[in-house]
């Protein structure tokens, strides 16, 4: 059969992929242990009329996967022709679209003995970056070249071109380029949305941090659109109407979460339940983690908060929120007990339409600048990374890719970052806010605004963590006197913690140089 790609797994995404690699004429072996996936997408490769279904194969063994590749003895063979003697040279690439962990070692065991030097398998999966590297140094043994690749705008996107982030090898990126390239979606101006992160787990980790600004970003909306509904006053429909008018003009255009969610608040006939106001009402406010409840991009991105030491709330807050919406039978137990009071309506509902229409300008500015320091939280959190693992890894390269096909597009914010950003670089800046003044005197213009929704949000008890954590990071992150001399105090009277002095400030976050001992103080 000649097959140029193996994609292992056919979900959504692995189906999506498949269709999206033989549309552009390559030939695919798409391989699933269960074999009513691989008939069902073999029956999809069949019906869509962009795809020629004679490039589409489908296996339920992975030797026979790895067996329809062209012989790599048939260099010798002369009988097998100029075209499968070029075709013999190439490495044999493996995309794997599977859940992470377990099931990518599954797969990886029963592989690599099947492969030869210079074969390459690309992890498309989301992935812990320290499992991408222990998995690259195995195959390395072998070399077999491991490639942890985000790929990112869901199944939609995997079948008409993803954003995609992959973190391997100088060699296996020039050998994989024009082939991603040619998959990825493309950005406004025809770029393709495929750029190499840098070695090691570099792919991995942009992707992970992609999706820790993607939670910021569900959150912000959500959180705002509980606030329009609840606390305000407005219908579904008017929401829409507001959210499409952001996606397209103004610092949201082109976001494509404002973009889904005005569609999705219009859609009425999903379940033939609440016709009025769209299936969105009927359906429960718990999101759960995805895999594990221990695991995942966004606990991982938490988790990388604290460990790189970078100031990351919103993102941080957004994956707290998740984690209380979860479970809702444990909520309205503790509700049983915790009584505070819910949500109400706003004053400002009763405000005329000059003075509502001024209102919703003020939350449109909100959401803009606390979406735009969700991306300077995790582009610091990249830099960071980058730096202490040496990936090299370019802020302007993440923003490239993010203008496509992604789940964090938003045209507008890429169209203001990326020119203040391309001039860094790899690894550089570690804190943007201090490094390009334009973005954080952009984030400086909103906050009037961002503290205006937190007001309402405050005085109506309605919940709004990522919105409010935006508003505490600029509050604090530009802080020129922050509460914490107090702690210090406290720290060190009880945990001999040091102290600098404010007559001489040191310049890091280096320990402080003097100590106290409070408890000679007379009295005390
Ligand atoms: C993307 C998404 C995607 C996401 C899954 C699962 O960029 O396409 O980020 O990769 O991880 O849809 O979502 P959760 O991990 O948030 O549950």
């Amino acid at each position: 059969q000649d097959v140029e790609f193996g994609i292992v797994g056919s979900g959504s995404m692995g189906a999506g992929m498949t269709l999206l690699f033989s549309e552009h004429g390559s030939k695919i072996g798409c391989y699933d242990y269960d074999g009513d996936a691989v008939q069902a997408l073999m029956d999809e490769a069949k019906k869509d009329d962009s795809v020629d279904e004679s490039l589409v194969h489908g296996f339920t063994s992975l030797e026979k996967l790895v067996n329809a590749f062209p012989k790599a003895d048939s260099k010798s063979d002369t009988s097998s022709g100029a075209e499968n003697e070029e075709r013999s040279k190439k490495p044999r690439v493996f995309v794997l679209s599977l859940p992470h962990g377990k099931p990518v070692d599954g797969i990886l065991d029963e592989l690599l003995p099947l492969l030869e030097k210079g074969d390459m398998i690309i992890d498309g999966g989301n992935e812990w970056w320290e499992e991408t590297e222990r998995r690259q140094r195995k195959t390395k043994e072998k070399g077999v070249e491991w490639i942890g690749m985000g790929v990112s705008g869901g199944y939609q996107a995997a079948r008409h071109g993803p954003s995609m982030s992959p973190g391997c090898s100088p060699e296996a990126w020039d050998y994989l380029k024009p082939y991603l390239e040619k998959w990825a979606a493309k950005a406004p101006n025809g770029e393709p949305c495929v750029l190499h992160m840098g070695g090691g787990g570099a792919g991995h980790y942009v992707k992970m941090i992609h999706n820790g600004i993607e939670h910021a970003h569900l959150s912000i909306l959500c959180e705002i659109r509980s606030l329009l509904k609840h606390q305000l006053g407005y219908t579904n429909d008017e929401i829409s109407v507001l959210f499409e008018s952001w996606w397209k003009e103004g610092p949201l255009r082109g976001n494509f979460l404002v973009g889904i969610g005005y569609k999705g608040l219009k859609f009425k006939d999903g379940d033939g339940l609440h016709e009025e106001e769209g299936i969105v009402e009927g359906m429960e406010d718990k999101v759960t983690q995805d895999v594990d409840k221990s695991e995942g991009t966004g606990t991982w991105s938490t988790k990388e908060i604290g460990e790189r030491h970078v100031a990351a709330p919103a993102i941080a807050a957004s994956h707290q929120l998740r984690i209380i919406s979860a479970d809702k039978f444990e909520r309205l137990e503790v509700a049983k007990n915790l009584n505070v009071p819910q949500p109400s309506e706003a004053e400002e509902k009763k405000l005329d339409k000059e003075k509502k229409d001024e209102l919703l300008k003020t939350i449109h500015s909100a959401v803009y600048g606390a979406m735009l320091s969700a991306f300077v939280q995790g582009l610091n959190i990249i830099t960071r990374a980058s730096k202490d693992e040496k990936w090299g890894i370019s802020l302007s390269n993440c923003l490239k890719i993010w203008r496509a096909g992604c789940i964090i597009q938003s045209d507008a914010i890429a169209e203001f970052l990326l020119p203040l950003v391309e001039k860094f670089p790899p690894s550089e800046p570690l804190n943007l806010l201090r490094a390009a003044p334009e973005i954080a005197q952009e984030l400086a213009r909103t906050y009037e605004a961002l503290k205006k929704v937190c007001l309402i949000a405050l005085e109506t008890d309605a919940v709004a963590p990522a919105l409010s954590a935006s508003l505490e990071y600029l509050k604090a992150v530009g802080g020129k006197n922050l509460p914490t001399d107090f702690e210090e105090m406290e720290l060190d009277y009880f945990g001999h913690h040091n102290y600098d002095l404010k007559s001489e400030p040191g310049k890091g976050h280096e320990k402080g140089n003097y100590h106290t001992e409070f408890s000679r103080m007379p009295g005390v």
